[in-house]
């Protein structure tokens, strides 16, 4: 009778297991699959929060063309604000943005629109938004990041095509 007592105890045990290493392969699987917030280490680049200012592409935050009518927004949010800004992007394109942060975490969200992610020091959290009408988005943070927190807003100005000046065009 003992010895099936411990053979049962055994079996939980073994369940228990398998349910832990399950749930360990569920979080990890899901950290792998979250698509919103990728390391730009991953190409074998760094991104140092304290040298944004040199970073070729975060140091002069802005808009590229990147193909036909898609678009590459870098963003830098710091206490208090989002750079550049305003953003400005043409109408009826496909942009994604890359933002960073300088300091703390920061939210980065289009008001009005489902888009929004974390923007964490030393990472590159990536989004694209497909822009339809022209129009003004304001663009606000979401995280708390300090006592200027509630007033860090930016602007996302969609313009027609043909009034479109910015970005490395050609
Ligand atoms: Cu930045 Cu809250």
């Amino acid at each position: 009778m003992r010895m099936h007592i411990h053979q049962y105890e055994k079996l939980w045990l073994g369940l228990s297991l398998l349910l832990i290493v399950g749930f360990v392969a569920t979080v990890t699987y899901g950290a792998v699959g979250t698509p919103a917030i990728s390391m730009i280490g991953d190409d074998g680049d760094t991104l140092n929060p304290n040298a944004i200012d040199d970073h070729p592409e975060f140091g002069d935050p802005g808009v590229e063309k990147v193909g036909e009518s898609e678009y590459a927004a870098y963003v830098v949010a710091r206490q208090f604000m989002f750079q550049p800004d305003p953003i400005v992007v043409p109408a009826n394109t496909t942009v994604t943005f890359y933002v960073t942060s300088a300091d703390v975490i920061h939210g980065f969200s289009v008001v009005g629109t489902n888009a929004n992610t974390m923007v964490i020091p030393g990472e590159v959290a990536e989004l694209t938004v497909e822009i339809n009408d022209p129009g003004e988005y304001g663009i606000v943070c979401h995280e708390y990041c300090g006592n200027g927190h509630h007033g860090m807003e930016g602007l996302l100005k969609v313009v027609p095509a043909d009034e479109y000046d910015g970005g490395d065009a050609e």
